[in-house]
């Protein structure tokens, strides 16, 4: 969905349904120790099921391993909604 009014981010990530997370923008992407990490390529598809062979990036394991997430947040059942009206 897009914001509405509001100005766009230089750079979005987006938690693909059963997949990767989708960077697009211009970001630089680090070791812990700081060494730059060349994606080779505009949009960057991050790993979040684990089963990657060339982590930090997605290979597509995730459809092989039956990976399962939403796109938006996991909502605790036992938590109430956060109040809309402020
Ligand atoms: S999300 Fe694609 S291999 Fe992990």
């Amino acid at each position: 969905m897009e914001q509405s009014g509001a100005q766009r981010p230089e750079v979005t990530i987006t938690p693909c349904a059963d997949g990767p997370l989708l960077v697009r923008g211009a970001v630089e992407l680090r070791t812990q120790d700081g060494e730059l990490i060349d994606p080779g390529r505009a949009t960057i598809a991050l790993c979040r099921c684990g089963r990657s062979a060339i982590k930090p990036f997605c290979d597509g394991s995730h459809k092989v391993a039956g990976f399962r997430a939403p796109s938006g947040p996991l909502r605790d059942p036992l938590r109430p909604e956060p109040d809309s009206a402020g």
